[in-house]
Formats: structure tokens, C-alpha cells, sequence
């Protein structure tokens, strides 16, 4: 019940084109009401009283209804289409904000492809459901309405004979209804799964092509497949058995009627007229009936739908703004971890007491054996995630206290590797401040290395990339990445493994740019190799989530321990290679 208001909630915008919509779905069910009236009196009045007036009244009647009957029909479909499409491009647009708010744990939580199947299937599903069923359900409901009352006026004493089959029908609805729901779920469930491998094996093609895992996969695709098979076949039995149920049972009332109302036409109770009429509107009861079972499942199941998209739209998500949050003041830079406590998952602590003071444009480097921490550090920094205890200051403010955008907005990230969105070059660095002018943009792919080889490709700076554009080498990847950042301009910069998965002649050009980039603002600089974080200001050696040294390189060094350990290793390796 709360999730039909729920609905109707989104409805509730469109109520007058709704009401006009209903009232036009009425009359038009009226026009196949009044068709068994007729009958009636073509049999009664016009055949054996042979009134050839009365009937050319009732033919140019027919004619009038039908007529008047199309153009409702058009007004209903218009309508309520119009109110469905409406509603459900409203829904989409909240599950869409909605999933724009999420915080990274969502997405780390859940697949992409079942994300995905949010705002496609369940929307979908919601759809059809909405605008086909609620037009069923108001012109059958009509017919059911109109004819059980002619029905009784008819005869009454037949009509109430005719409903002893109905507490059987409602039951039987009742059980059929709750089962079609499961089904539905299950249905939605695994059409959500075959996305999510599909989205997974399409996005990673080289990866499995390079495991020669083609069979592998369609067997997994296949295993999905064939469970969304059973799913959707169980659904349809259940609707296979539901519909010759309900109409055996009408069945037997249709043969009752016969018999009873037969009788009473026999000892001229009723005219024979009446009976006919009686008889179609029976008939005509027996088709909303079926109907209207049949709505009820396909409402079971845009149920099951609607649930899943409204707990999307409920999910609570921890990174919010506080209702007191300021906006953070552009900053110097001044960076504080006290006693930082963090977990990913309950009681599995990924940093511990970890504690540190930055001044303003030091450069920073997080060093440590992969598993440490490092990216986490850098994670918190920008709120992808909050602290599980102690706390962090930018020039004083707890970033909690501060509007996540504001804060964001100040802080910069070159990840190890870059998305680059469909799009030109020039709109892929402009991402970085949407109203930043030309010149800034040069200037700023000039400052990151980029724009000669920007100026190299085929079309410039209106080159594509992405899915459909050219493809530009990993190091020219981070060089963009490296341009959008200069473009932010923000005071605080992270660099996660920036140059990591480069090789070492664009690693050159990129650090070059990176040195660039880093001047003049805090930067905090994982990377691998260690002989490019010599100068930093200050080196945080990370082991298992907790800081086990700071200082500089010739500090670390002279204390021999697990940094200069480190850096033993990578030198060794290093000469190794060489020699
Ligand atoms: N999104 C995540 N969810 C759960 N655990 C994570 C997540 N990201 C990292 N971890 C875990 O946290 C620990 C630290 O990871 P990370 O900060 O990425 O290490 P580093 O960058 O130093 O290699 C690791 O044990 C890792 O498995
Ligand atoms: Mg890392």
C-alpha cells in the first residue's frame, strides 16, 4: 500500500491530465456497455413488434456511440501515455540525481552492471506497467461496474446466482497475485545480473581475450541466461494456469445462466430480450474479470520494480554536508591528520592513529609496501570516504564541518589512470573548470606537456577520445589528466601512482609536468618508484596502516629503517636491470 502512494506521489503533478485521461476511459467503456441495451430492445421491441422507426433510431444510434467512442479512445491513450512517459522520465531523474549523490562506498559495493539496471529495467518495467495497466484497470473496471449493474436490474435474483463463482475467482486472484510478485522480483533480479556480467565482459574484452577465457565466459553468460529463462518461464506458468482457472470458472456461470434464465423465459418471467442482453453482459463480466487478473500480475510485478528502484532512492549515504556545513574558504594549503582511524568494512581497521601536520606547498610523499594505506590516505582527503575516528583539518577545518563540494572543488587528483570521457581534447581538459577560456586551456595542456602532441593529432584540440575516438597512448592520457588538474587550480594536490603504470621515457615527461603542476601547492605524491620522491619535503613511511617513520630521504636513510630497506631493494633491482 505505501508503495501504490508512493507512486501516485509522482503522479500527483499530473492529476488533471490523469482525471481527464480516467473520465475519457469511462465514457468510452459506457459505449461498449450500452451495446448489449440495444440488443435488448432490437429483440424485445423491434422484432416482435416489427418497429422499423425505432430501428432506424438504433442503427444511427450505433453509429453516434462508436463514433464518440473513438475519439475517447484517442483522449485515454493520449493521455495516459502522456502522465505514464511523464512519471517515469521523473523517476529516472531522481535515480539518476540520486545515484550522482551516492558516495564511492555504493559504487564499490555494488556492481556496475546492476547499477546500471536501476535506471534502465526497473524504470522500464515501471513504465509499461503504469501507463497499459491503469488504462485496463479503469476501462475494465467500467464494463465490470456498468454490466453487474444492468445485471441486476435485468434480474436480480439470476444475477446473484451468477455471483456465487466470484469468492472463488477473488481468492484464487489473491494467491495467484502474491506468487506473480515473487516471480516478478526474481524476474528483475536476473535481468539484473545478465547486465552486470554483460556491462563486465564487454568493458574488460582484452582482459579475457588475453586468458583465452572466451568459453569460460559464455558459459557464466550462459549460466545467467538460462537462470533469467527459468525466472521469466516460472512467471509464465504461473499466467498459464492462472487464465484457464479463471475462465473455467466463468465458464461454469455462463452455463448456469442458461439454464436458470432459460427456465424463467420458459414460464415467461423474463422476455427472451432481456435474457440475450443478461447473457452478454455476463459474458462481458467474464473478459474484465480475466483481465483485470491479468493487471494484477503485471502491477505485481512494476511492484517489484518500484522497490527496487525506491531503495535506491532511500539508501542513506554517509558523505553528506552537515546541516550547519560552511563553505571552506579558499585555503593555503595547511593539511592535519590527528590520530585518523579508518575501516572499509567493519572491524577490518585499514589505518590506525595514523597522525601527521603538512604546511602549506610541501610536497608530501605516502611510501610503503602495496596493502599500506596510501590510497586510502588520499581518499580521505577529498571525503570519498570519512574517517571512522580521529580527524582531518584543511588550514583548521575539520572537513566534515565543510560543504563537500567546497572542499572538493580546492582539492586536485591525477589517479594512476585517467578517464577520459567521450568527447574532443579540448572539452576533456576543460572538464577540469567548465568556464575556464581558450588561452587557459593551452596554457594549461602547455604546462602539463601536452599540447604538442595535442596539436599532432588529427583534428587538434577537436580530436575525439573515448569509445568511438583515437586512441592516444598511457602517457598521453595522464598528460590531459595532468592539464585538467593545472586547470582546476586547486591547493591541494594528490597524485596516486600518477606515473606508475608509464614507461620510463613518457614517465619523464609526465613527472616534468607533474614537477610543474606541484609547484606552490600541498601535494601529496604516492609513487612507486622512490628515487622521484627524493625532494619531498616530508616522507610518510606507511606499514599495515600505521605510520611507521616520517622524515626526509637523508633522515630515513640514516635510520636504517624500513624506508631505507625500500629503497635498498628498488636500488638493487635498479642495477640489476642495468648491468
Ligand atoms: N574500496 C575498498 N573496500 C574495501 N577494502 C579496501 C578498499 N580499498 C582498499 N581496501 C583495502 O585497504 C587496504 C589498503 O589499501 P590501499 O590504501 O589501496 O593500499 P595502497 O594504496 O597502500 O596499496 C588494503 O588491505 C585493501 O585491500
Ligand atoms: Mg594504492
Amino acid at each position: 500500500m505505501n508503495l501504490y502512494l508512493r507512486i501516485l506521489s509522482y503522479i500527483k503533478p499530473y492529476l488533471p491530465r490523469l482525471l481527464l485521461a480516467a473520465l475519457c476511459t469511462a465514457l468510452a467503456a459506457c459505449g461498449n456497455l450500452y451495446v448489449p441495451w440495444i440488443i435488448r430492445d432490437v429483440i424485445d421491441q423491434v422484432f416482435s413488434e416489427r418497429d422499423s422507426h425505432l430501428l432506424n433510431l438504433i442503427a444511427l444510434g450505433i453509429v453516434a456511440i462508436f463514433f464518440a467512442r473513438g475519439i475517447f479512445f484517442y483522449g485515454q491513450n493520449y493521455l495516459m501515455s502522456y502522465v505514464g512517459e511523464r512519471v517515469v522520465i521523473d523517476i529516472r531523474g531522481a535515480v539518476y540525481r540520486k545515484m550522482q549523490q551516492l558516495s564511492t562506498s555504493f559504487y564499490d559495493k555494488n556492481k556496475l552492471g546492476t547499477i546500471m539496471s536501476y535506471v534502465t529495467n526497473d524504470v522500464s518495467a515501471l513504465q509499461s506497467a503504469m501507463v497499459q495497466n491503469t488504462i485496463d484497470m479503469i476501462t475494465e473496471g467500467c464494463i465490470l461496474i456498468g454490466s453487474v449493474g444492468a445485471m441486476i436490474y435485468l434480474d436480480w435474483k439470476l444475477t446473484l446466482f451468477t455471483f456465487c463463482t466470484f469468492p472463488v475467482v477473488l481468492l484464487l486472484m489473491d494467491v495467484f497475485g502474491k506468487k506473480i510478485r515473487v516471480a516478478g522480483y526474481n524476474i528483475q533480479e536476473c535481468t539484473a545480473d545478465i547486465t552486470s556480467v554483460l556491462q563486465e565482459t564487454l568493458s574488460s574484452a582484452r582482459i579475457i581475450k588475453s586468458f583465452v577465457r572466451e568459453e569460460y565466459e559464455i558459459n557464466r553468460f550462459e549460466r545467467e541466461n538460462m537462470a533469467n529463462f527459468e525466472a521469466n518461464m516460472k512467471n509464465a506458468k504461473l499466467m498459464a494456469i492462472l487464465t484457464p482457472v479463471i475462465e473455467f470458472v466463468a465458464a461454469l456461470g455462463v452455463t448456469a445462466i442458461i439454464w436458470f434464465g432459460g427456465r424463467s423465459v420458459i414460464h415467461g418471467e423474463i422476455t427472451p430480450g432481456s435474457l440475450v442482453a443478461f447473457l452478454v453482459y455476463a459474458v462481458n463480466i467474464s473478459n474484465p474479470i480475466k483481465r483485470l487478473t491479468r493487471v494484477i500480475g503485471s502491477i505485481q510485478k512494476a511492484l517489484a520494480a518500484a522497490q527496487r528502484v525506491f531503495y535506491i532512492l532511500d539508501l542513506e549515504d554517509g558523505i553528506k554536508d552537515k546541516p550547519d556545513a560552511i563553505v571552506l574558504p579558499p585555503v593555503q594549503g595547511a593539511v592535519e591528520f590527528q590520530h585518523v582511524g579508518f575501516a572499509y568494512n567493519e572491524n577490518e581497521p585499514v589505518l590506525q592513529d595514523v597522525s601527521f601536520k603538512v604546511e602549506p606547498g610541501q610536497v608530501v610523499a605516502l611510501v610503503g609496501p602495496s596493502g599500506a594505506g596510501k590510497s586510502t590516505i588520499a581518499n580521505l582527503l577529498p571525503r570519498f570516504y570519512d574517517v571512522t575516528s580521529g580527524n582531518i583539518t584543511i588550514d583548521g577545518h575539520n572537513i566534515e564541518d565543510v560543504s563537500v563540494s567546497s572542499l572538493r572543488t580546492q582539492v586536485g587528483i591525477v589517479p594512476q589512470e585517467t578517464t577520459l570521457f567521450n568527447g574532443s581534447v579540448y572539452d576533456n581538459i576543460l572538464y577540469g573548470r567548465l568556464e575556464a577560456t581558450k588561452e587557459e586551456v593551452e596554457m594549461a595542456a602547455k604546462a602539463a606537456n601536452a599540447h604538442d602532441f595535442i596539436l599532432e593529432l588529427p583534428q587538434g584540440y577537436d580530436t575525439s577520445l573515448g569509445d568511438r575516438g583515437v586512441n592516444i597512448s598511457g602517457g598521453q592520457r595522464q598528460r590531459i589528466s595532468i592539464a585538467r588538474a593545472i586547470l582546476k587550480d586547486p591547493r591541494i594536490l594528490i597524485l596516486d601512482e600518477a606515473t606508475s603504470a608509464l614507461d620510463t621515457e613518457s614517465e619523464r615527461v609526465v613527472q616534468e609536468a607533474l614537477d610543474r603542476l606541484m609547484v606552490g601547492r600541498t601535494s601529496f605524491v604516492i609513487a612507486h618508484r622512490l628515487s622521484t620522491i627524493q625532494n619531498a619535503h616530508k616522507i610518510i613511511v606507511l606499514d599495515k596502516g600505521q605510520i611507521s617513520e616520517i622524515g626526509t630521504h637523508q633522515e630515513l636513510m640514516a635510520k636504517h629503517g624500513l624506508y631505507a630497506h625500500l629503497h635498498d631493494i628498488q636500488f638493487k633491482t635498479a642495477q640489476l636491470q642495468r648491468g
